[in-house]
């Protein structure tokens, strides 16, 4: 992607300054919802066209989980109607849209990782309007990259880690031990993404945190990388009900490129611990 104009949309969330800074040496134009709101298709098509870019990459979505159980209709629109107009624009320039979307497309019902042609059946409306949102761009744009991650983590955001970090203060913290995904630092995923764009190979792919574990022993990880003794407690999903279902096993794997995929989520456990301690140094 040398010499490319990248149009990253979302930029100021956890992925889009990801992929700012895997992609520092390439033209980068980074948009976020002050300056481009893509549930407004006037505006995305006029930005597109103006901006005229080689790829648009979308890391914008709505993302609050449980608030989308009660506001379904905001939850569509930032993430079914905003992927398709981003798919429309980028469609009517002949350019590929990257676009992403999630393990809870999935039920969780499986108990092996869940490929790309694994029959999606979200429970939650947040899965739900990510499923829409993956079959507008599927329906609107050929070249269209459709990448599902899951437990997704940077050192900036709101993330399972970075709360577990603040909760380290307690005696202890209760951690469920009876859901199991793919934890994903947002700079692995960004430096795949960097790879799969160059092959063309245009379709849904899987790309999370290598191997599985539940959220239990990922904070155990976290906690051991960071020298922290706050004992971990492991409870389960009944003792923290949550407004929105979540895939009790949504451990991902893919069939598509072997070279696209993350190092294992310890690795991203890892990576982040050394990252946060530059960052306060
Ligand atoms: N986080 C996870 O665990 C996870 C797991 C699986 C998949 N994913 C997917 O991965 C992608 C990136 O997630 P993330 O965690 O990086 O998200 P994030 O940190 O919440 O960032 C999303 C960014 O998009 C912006 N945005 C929201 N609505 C917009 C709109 N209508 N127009 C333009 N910008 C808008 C947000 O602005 P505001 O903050 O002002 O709303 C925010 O800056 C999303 O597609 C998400 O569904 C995430």
């Amino acid at each position: 992607m040398k010499n490319s104009k990248l149009f990253i949309i979302g930029a100021q969330g956890q992925l889009g300054q990801a992929l700012q800074a895997q992609f520092r040496d390439c033209e980068v134009i980074a948009w976020d919802i002050q300056d481009l709101d893509i549930c407004q298709l006037d505006q995305v098509r006029k930005a597109v066209k103006h901006i005229r870019p080689d790829i648009v990459i979308n890391a914008a979505a709505f993302t609050q989980v449980d608030q989308a159980e009660t506001h379904q209709e905001a939850a569509y629109r930032g993430n079914a109607l905003g992927p398709r107009n981003l798919a429309l624009a980028t469609n009517e320039i002949g350019i590929p849209l990257v676009h992403f979307s999630t393990d809870y497309v999935f039920d969780g019902c499986q108990s092996r990782p869940y490929h790309e042609f694994d029959r999606t059946n979200p429970h939650s409306v947040y899965g739900q309007s990510k499923l829409a949102g993956e079959q507008e761009v599927q329906k609107t744009n050929p070249r269209n990259y459709i990448i599902r991650t899951a437990w997704l983590y940077h050192v900036i955001g709101k993330n399972f880690p970075l709360t577990m970090l603040r909760l380290a203060k307690q005696e202890q913290v209760r951690v469920v031990s009876d859901q199991f995904g793919s934890p994903t630092y947002a700079p692995h995923l960004a430096k795949a993404v960097s790879r799969l764009i160059e092959t063309e190979s245009y379709g849904t792919f899987h790309l999370a945190g290598s191997g599985g574990t539940s959220w239990y022993d990922f904070t155990q990880a976290l906690y051991q990388a960071s020298g922290i003794q706050t004992a971990v407690i492991p409870i389960t999903s009944a003792d923290y009900p949550l407004p929105a279902p979540r895939p009790a096993y949504s451990v991902l794997t893919s069939l598509q490129d072997p070279a696209m995929t993350l190092p294992p989520w310890e690795e991203g456990v890892r990576d982040f611990t050394t990252q946060l301690k530059e960052i306060k140094t």
